[in-house]
């Protein structure tokens, strides 16, 4: 998205609230683009009380983002240790495993990000029975419970993320299930990508002269001028 393109709705929030519990030590592992949820899971258990520790990796330095918002804000809630920039998401699980050797009284840890990292994080703290959640992100169609394309095995019981999650108990999620749902429509997906890139219509209207035609110049400058969302938020 960007200024000038449209949607035609919108719909939400969805699901189930992230629960903030009052566990006094809290590991929050965000991968990828899962930096930007498990980011205020981690501001609610430190506003909460909790010694919260981060680990947070990307695939590569350019995927890298918020570089100047995780560092400043997550040290200004000290004590929170920070590890960013892994090559792949298993640098978040190797880091997660070393937090667990270093603090051996952590209550809860919480991951968010591709199914391979939240899967060996679960794996981790399964033996020590450390609670760990995970947020999980299926193929979703309606995100009302409806269609049932959402759902996930989670212990016996099959439940649709959209409605009772996203997030659920790590140790209970059928990982190996999720991941072949997500990649059983790679193929369409890619071909819709290509169909896409060569006709969107959305492409060809955030140029300057097409927000000047939409009348979004000046929606954009105000945009720009829009405060940090974060710059308020008590610890954040
Ligand atoms: Fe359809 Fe969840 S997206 S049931």
């Amino acid at each position: 998205m960007q200024v000038g393109t449209s949607l035609y709705g919108m719909v939400g929030p969805m699901g189930i609230p992230t629960h903030i519990t009052e566990a006094k030590k809290v590991v929050c592992v965000g991968g990828g683009l899962g930096v930007a949820p498990v980011f205020p899971q981690a501001r609610g258990y430190k506003e909460a009380g909790a010694y919260v520790i981060g680990v947070l990796g990307f695939r590569s330095k350019d995927l890298v983002f918020w570089e100047d918002k995780i560092p400043l804000r997550l040290r200004r809630t000290d004590p929170v240790h920070q590890r960013r920039l892994g090559r792949d998401e298993g640098f978040c699980h190797r880091r997660h495993q070393g937090c667990a050797r270093r603090h051996a009284d952590i209550d809860e840890v919480v991951a968010i990000g591709p199914p391979v990292m939240m899967k060996a994080c679960a794996d981790a703290t399964r033996a020590a029975k450390i609670k760990t959640m995970v947020s999980v992100n299926p193929i979703m169609v309606d995100g009302t419970g409806m269609c049932g394309g959402c759902r996930v095995k989670v212990g016996d019981k099959v439940k649709f993320a959209c409605v009772d999650g996203p997030d659920f108990d790590g140790h209970l999620v059928d990982f190996d299930d999720l991941m072949v749902r997500l990649s059983r429509y790679t193929k369409v997906e890619k071909e819709a990508h290509e169909r896409w890139s060569e006709s969107c219509r959305m492409t060809k209207q955030v140029g300057a002269a097409a927000l000047d035609a939409l009348g979004a110049r000046h929606a954009q400058a105000e945009l720009l001028e829009l405060p940090d969302p974060f710059e308020d938020a008590p610890g954040g």
